[in-house]
């Protein structure tokens, strides 16, 4: 073991102990392995009509941060924008969003990468469903828990029209979803992520 190895595990190690202090269930700390298991679950319920058993299951196993992690680009543990890694640009269901909902994506974009698309829209889907699931209990000065359902509410309906839009190679359509659904996004960050 090289130097930089040993000083590297000894660091995991310390921050490790020093979570378990911290924290007992150690949920703050999230690494790129998790990050995989995190992606691995959530995958396996796309397409499907969110099932209320699995969606509970998940969201009392991890955090909302560990969650919403599916969103940031694959290099970085995220999900990715389709099947293959790089094909897509920006490979990141957070920034593909925000392209989606400034440019209008033209015919061959969309007879090309409308699976892809579609698939954004069931990730956010089932991130309504776990948000929903993660929904505060209290009201602490402007983080209403009323808000946050409305939130989810607009997460839900831009998810499903972003499906809807996608699979029907509706350019205008995918644009007003994209928009919808990533103000969703900004409009419950701005309230309640810290
Ligand atoms: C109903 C509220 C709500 C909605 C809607 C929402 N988020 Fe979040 N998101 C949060 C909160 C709260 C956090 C921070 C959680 C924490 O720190 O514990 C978060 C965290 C994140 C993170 C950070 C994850 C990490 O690993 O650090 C990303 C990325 C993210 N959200 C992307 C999105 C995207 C993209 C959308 C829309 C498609 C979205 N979120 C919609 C509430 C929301």
């Amino acid at each position: 073991m090289n130097i930089v190895k040993k000083v590297s595990v000894f660091g995991s190690l310390f921050a490790l102990g020093l979570f378990a202090l911290v924290t007992p269930e150690a949920k703050t700390a999230f690494y790129f392995e998790d990050a995989k298991e995190v992606n691995a679950a959530v995958s396996k319920l796309v397409g499907k009509n969110p099932d209320a058993k699995a969606i509970a299951e998940l969201a009392k196993k991890y955090s909302l941060d560990e969650l919403m992690h599916v969103f940031k680009f694959r290099a970085k543990g995220g999900l990715g924008v389709g099947e293959t890694a790089g094909a897509i640009t920006p490979d990141g269901i957070e920034a593909k969003l925000q392209g989606l909902q400034k440019k209008e994506a033209d015919k061959a974009d969309l007879a090309k990468n409308g699976k892809a698309y579609a698939t954004m829209g069931e990730v956010s889907l089932i991130l309504a469903e776990i948000s929903e699931a993660h929904t505060p209990k209290d009201k602490k000065g402007e983080k209403d828990p009323k808000k946050w359902k409305e939130f989810v509410e607009k997460m839900r309906t831009g998810s499903k029209d972003l499906i809807t839009a996608s699979n029907k190679s509706d350019a205008k359509g995918l644009k007003k979803a994209a928009k919808e659904l990533n103000d969703s996004c900004i409009e419950c960050h701005g309230i309640f992520r810290d």
